[in-house]
C-alpha cells in the first residue's frame, strides 16, 4: 500500500536557533506576524525577544497572550479574529502544544471560516491554514513537527482531535534556551507524552520502517535522558536529546497514529482539565497491560523493550519500566490521586474516547465497557488488567 510522509518544511535545531528564525521568516515576504503565546511566556520577556527577531527581519507584530493549557474553541475563535484583524501573514507560535495547537487551530479557521468543530476528524479543511513558525518551548508534544491539533470543547467537556496536512507549521525552531526554564514538573509531564507518542506509533495499525526508526530511536534517547532532564533542568546535553527525542517521536505517531492511551487521556483531559502528558503517563501502564491480549502489540513491545536497553525483552517489561521511570520523575500512580475524578463518569468517558480519531489506528476495537475498565484499573492502581 502506498505511504504518505508528511514532514515540516524547515526545522532548526540547538542553542541559539532563534535567530535563524529571521531569515527563514524574511523567505515567507510577509509584513505582519502575529505572536500566539501564554501570559507567563509573555511576562517572562520570552514573547519580546521572538517579537524582536522578528523587527530585526522586518515584521511588524502583535502579540495574543491568551493561550491557556488544553486550549478552549473560545480562545481560539479569539486568537483567529486576532489573525484577521492584524491582516497577519504569518503565526508564531511560541509556548509547547497549547500554544502551537491554538496557533494551528486559529490558522485553519482564519483561512477556512466556520466553527471549528467543522474540522473534527481527518483532513476535514479545503485550503491551507495560515502559514506558521513554531518556537518550541518544550520537550514533548511534538506539535511543531505533527499534522494533529487538539482543542477543549467545554460544551461536550471533551477534547477534539483535528488531524489535517492543512495545518502544518512552516518552520519549527527547537532551541534548548527557550527549554532551560521548563520546571521538573512540566519536564515529566511533556517528556511522558513524547514517550507515549513513540510506543503508540510502534504499536500502531499505520506503523512503517520509517515511522519504527522514529519512534524506537526516541524511545530510547528518552528513557536515557528524561530522568536527567527532569532532575537537573540546567543539564544542556540531557535537553537538546530530549528536544531531538521529542521532534522524532513527533515525525513517528504523525505519519503511524496513535491508539487508544491518547483516545482515554482526550477525554479524561477534557473532561477534568488534567495535563495533557499526566494522563498519558498514567495511563499509558494500564493500556499496555490490556493489549498484551494482542500477539501483534506483544511482538512490538519486544522491540520497544530492546530500545529501552531492558535485561528482559518483553511486554511486561516494558510495563515494568514504565511504571518506574513514572515513578522516578514524579508522575501519580493512579487516577484516584486526583479529587476530581469521579468513577462513575468513566463509561460516559470510555464512549468519547471509543469516537476520538486515535482510537482508528489502534491494534484493538475494544467495547465501552472494557475501555471503563482500564479507567477503574488506573483508578485504584491495579497492577494487573488480566481480570478483565
Ligand atoms: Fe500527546
Amino acid at each position: 500500500m502506498a505511504e504518505r510522509v508528511n514532514a515540516v518544511k524547515t526545522s532548526f535545531f540547538g542553542k541559539g536557533a532563534i535567530q535563524l528564525l529571521g531569515p527563514e521568516v524574511q523567505k515567507l515576504h510577509v509584513q505582519r506576524a502575529l505572536v500566539v503565546t501564554d501570559p507567563f511566556l509573555y511576562q517572562s520577556g520570552a514573547a519580546a525577544r521572538v517579537g524582536q527577531v522578528l523587527s530585526d527581519a522586518g515584521v511588524e507584530y502583535a502579540i495574543f497572550y491568551q493561550v491557556q493549557p488544553n486550549p478552549t474553541v473560545q480562545v481560539v475563535e479569539d486568537c483567529a479574529a486576532a489573525v484577521r484583524t492584524l491582516s497577519a501573514g504569518l503565526l508564531v507560535a511560541l509556548g509547547g502544544g497549547s500554544a502551537i495547537d491554538t496557533a494551528k487551530a486559529a490558522s485553519i479557521l482564519a483561512a477556512n471560516g466556520g466553527r471549528l468543530a467543522d474540522y473534527e476528524g481527518t483532513d476535514k479543511s479545503r485550503t491551507p491554514g495560515v502559514p506558521i513558525a513554531a518556537v518550541n518551548t518544550t520537550a514533548g508534544t511534538g506539535s511543531e513537527c505533527t499534522d494533529f491539533y487538539i482543542v477543549t470543547d467545554p460544551v461536550r467537556h471533551t477534547k477534539m482531535a483535528m488531524v489535517d496536512t492543512n495545518c502544518m507549521v512552516s518552520i519549527a525552531i527547537n532551541d534548548i534556551d527557550f527549554m532551560l526554564s521548563m520546571p521538573p514538573s512540566l519536564t515529566a509531564a511533556t517528556g511522558m507524552d513524547a514517550l507515549t507518542h513513540a510506543i503508540e506509533a510502534v504499536l500502531s495499525r499505520g506503523a512503517t520502517p520509517l515511522t519504527d526508526k522514529d519512534a524506537l530511536w526516541a524511545v530510547e534517547q528518552i528513557f536515557r535522558y528524561l530522568p536527567q532532564a527532569a532532575a537537573d533542568g540546567a543539564n544542556e546535553k540531557a535537553r537538546s536529546r530530549m528536544a531531538y527525542a521529542e521532534y522524532t517521536a513527533g515525525m513517528a505517531f504523525s505519519n503511524a497514529g496513535l491508539g487508544m492511551v491518547h483516545a482515554m487521556a482526550h477525554a479524561l483531559g477534557g473532561r477534568y482539565n488534567l495535563p495533557h502528558g499526566v494522563c498519558n503517563a498514567l495511563l499509558l501502564p494500564y493500556v499496555l497491560s490490556f493489549h498484551t491480549r494482542c500477539p501483534v502489540c506483544c511482538r512490538r513491545l519486544t522491540k520497544v523493550a530492546h530500545a529501552m536497553g531492558l535485561a528482559e525483552e518483553n511486554a511486561q517489561a516494558v510495563i515494568s519500566a514504565v511504571r518506574t521511570l513514572s515513578s522516578q520523575i514524579g508522575i501519580p500512580d493512579r487516577l484516584s490521586r486526583f479529587q476530581q475524578v469521579d468513577p462513575a463518569h468513566f463509561p460516559a468517558l470510555a464512549q468519547l474516547a471509543l469516537h476520538d480519531t486515535c482510537m482508528a489506528s489502534d491494534q484493538l476495537e475494544p467495547y465501552a465497557e472494557e475501555v471503563a475498565a482500564v479507567y477503574l484499573a488506573a483508578f485504584r492502581g491495579e497492577a494487573q488488567m488480566s481480570n478483565l
